[in-house]
């Protein structure tokens, strides 16, 4: 099965979720795109919804898509918020920020109603951290804070772990945020305890945010060859 159509199926599964009038965050990722492309063909079709993007590609992709946006400085809430993942686990525990939006996708997930996550079923996982978890980290005294990362992924359990600099393809310079800041790779292997890796992250100064989202999504659209199964907590 193409993961790409599974992402396509989870996307158009998502729009079910979408009643018109609603203010709705707009994800970051393939299979994101692929729900901002088909949320502008029901804009076309005569659907009402204001989008928020959650990354400055997400507000291209969206303005080319027709998708009415408004600024998050303009919104008291929104309704629905509509977003890939990295990783899930069952008890809906995410890993996100592969596409380093990780800051701006928390915001609005936390700004809104209901976070439906769409994903391919690649992403789902008994355990978290295969996938490198994404820490966004501001560039003043950025050596000192890989440093304390490292012990917090050790406090946490993530025994043998290592976090590096993100960098842009083979090259030497970082990746850096819409925000301007840099993203550590937290190459974990195994999360053994989310909620402890979490909360020591959180406590270090100079971490802006991490991209462990819990507690945040009770739906999760698994995208499938035909059609989508959505689970809730
Ligand atoms: C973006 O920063 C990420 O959180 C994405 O939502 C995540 O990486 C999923 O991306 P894909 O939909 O491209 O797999």
């Amino acid at each position: 099965m193409s993961a790409d159509l599974a992402k396509l199926n989870a996307a158009e599964a998502a729009l079910q979720f979408v009643k018109d009038g609603m203010v709705v965050g707009l994800g970051t990722g393939s299979t994101a795109a692929h729900f901002v492309r088909l949320l502008g063909e029901r804009v076309r079709q005569g659907l009402r919804v204001t989008g928020v993007p959650t990354s400055e590609a997400t507000r291209l992709l969206a303005e080319q898509a027709g998708v009415p946006l408004i600024d998050i400085a303009r919104v008291s809430a929104i309704d629905v918020d509509v977003d890939g993942a990295d990783e899930v686990d069952p008890a809906f525990r995410l890993i996100k920020g592969g596409g380093a939006a990780l800051l701006r996708e928390k915001i609005v997930a936390a700004a809104s109603g209901e976070m439906v996550v769409i994903a391919d079923s690649s992403k789902w996982v008994e355990t978290l951290g295969a996938f490198p978890l994404p820490v966004e980290a501001v560039r003043f005294g950025f050596a000192l804070t890989l440093e304390r990362v490292r012990e917090a992924m050790a406090a946490a359990g993530c025994a043998g772990a290592d976090a590096v600099l993100r960098v842009q393809g083979k090259g030497a310079d970082p990746v850096v945020t819409d925000g301007g800041n840099y993203i550590i790779d937290a190459h974990c292997k195994a999360i053994p305890d989310p909620e402890a890796l979490a909360d020591g992250l959180k406590r270090i100064v100079g971490v802006v945010e991490h991209g462990l989202f819990i507690g945040m999504s009770r739906t999760l659209v698994l995208g499938k060859a035909v059609g989508a199964e959505v689970k809730r907590l």
